[in-house]
């Protein structure tokens, strides 16, 4: 976001927060700006009834530690929750709410965009460009990928994963597969159909990984799996950088493994400069930005805020968890 559009979001949550002070809550609102470092948020956070959580650093036992005993709630302006220990929170009886399903067009329109671009190598063609190395002669020259006809194998059919499904499906897919826990019912009328990981892995020509990181998921895409992928097939990660063994998705996308990766999530992130994802062409890369755009923004910022007000109110929250 420019600094004008993350004002945006914050002056919005700042409004609803207004609010709960009008309320007579005490609240942090983390992060505030400029950006502050944990022990930063650990002196401001003693001593408060709600926490407004907006970064990705951990609110674990010394966190809640440190609120102390007056902490009621902790609303995150994320669908993802990787960063809460929620087992503790529960423990200790704090209510939790995130913001799911607001977020799943703008995320499924990333992961449309990971997937043509990796599959139509955007950054090798500009690299081509960039380096004077654009072949004139040659129609088999720097031939991609098509989405028509083929097979989309989906980590997580949840809300996000649907809403790919549904995009995708305008591109004239030849099959559409997913895996996760259990069938999903809103499966059936997107003609989606339920594998194995390991089918997955073996029939994909698209790859889109949209399930949450939890000890589960952790580097299942290690490099059994990747030895189990077609070598035509392209990795997309919309999900959070931990589900994949980074290293063994560099040797395999430098090794021809597989065909490309398109990745809004890595690890660590920010991604470090020297990090040799960045010099392989074909990876194509964003800095987590799969929720970024104004709109949907604006409706997480609100929806925290209101799932922060319910409990500390002691309404319902319209996104628990
Ligand atoms: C989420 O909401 O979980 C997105 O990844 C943004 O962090």
């Amino acid at each position: 976001m420019t600094k004008g559009e993350s004002d945006l979001s914050f002056s919005l949550c700042h409004q609803y927060l207004a609010f709960s002070s009008f309320l007579r809550y005490d609240v942090y609102v983390c992060p505030e700006l400029p950006y502050p470092t944990r022990e930063q948020i650990l002196d401001k956070i003693s001593g408060v009834d709600g926490v407004y959580w907006c970064c990705k650093e951990k609110v674990d036992k010394e966190m809640l530690d440190k609120a102390g005993q007056n902490l009621k709630v902790v609303s995150t302006m994320s669908a993802g929750f990787d960063h809460i220990d929620v087992q503790e929170l529960k423990k200790r009886g704090i209510k939790f709410g995130h913001t799911p399903n607001v977020l799943n067009s703008a995320v499924a329109e990333i992961a449309v965009l990971l997937c043509l671009a990796t599959a139509r190598r955007l950054h090798e063609g500009r690299l081509k460009i960039e380096t004077n190395t654009w072949e004139i002669s040659g129609p088999q020259w720097f031939m991609g990928q098509d989405i028509q006809g083929s097979t989309v194998g989906i980590v997580g059919f949840g809300g996000i994963g649907q809403a790919i499904a549904k995009r995708l499906i305008a591109f004239d897919v030849g099959q559409l597969i997913y895996s996760g826990h259990s069938p999903k019912p809103q499966a059936k009328e997107l003609g989606a159909e339920f594998v194995s990981f390991d089918e997955l892995l073996k029939r994909s020509d698209f790859v889109i990984i949209v399930c949450p990181l939890n000890e589960e998921t952790k580097e299942m895409f290690n490099e059994a799996a990747f030895n189990k992928m077609k070598p035509n097939a392209i990795l997309v990660n919309v999900a959070r950088g931990g589900i994949v063994d980074q290293p063994a998705l560099i040797e395999a996308l430098k090794q021809g493994k597989i065909f490309g990766a398109g990745l809004d999530v890595m690890t660590p992130e920010p991604l470090p400069t020297d990090s040799p994802l960045l010099s392989l062409p074909n990876c194509v890369l964003l800095p987590h930005v799969g929720s970024a755009t104004i709109k949907t923004r604006t409706a997480m910022a609100i929806l925290a805020a209101e799932n922060l007000i319910a409990g500390l109110e002691g309404t319902p929250m319209p996104a628990p968890f």
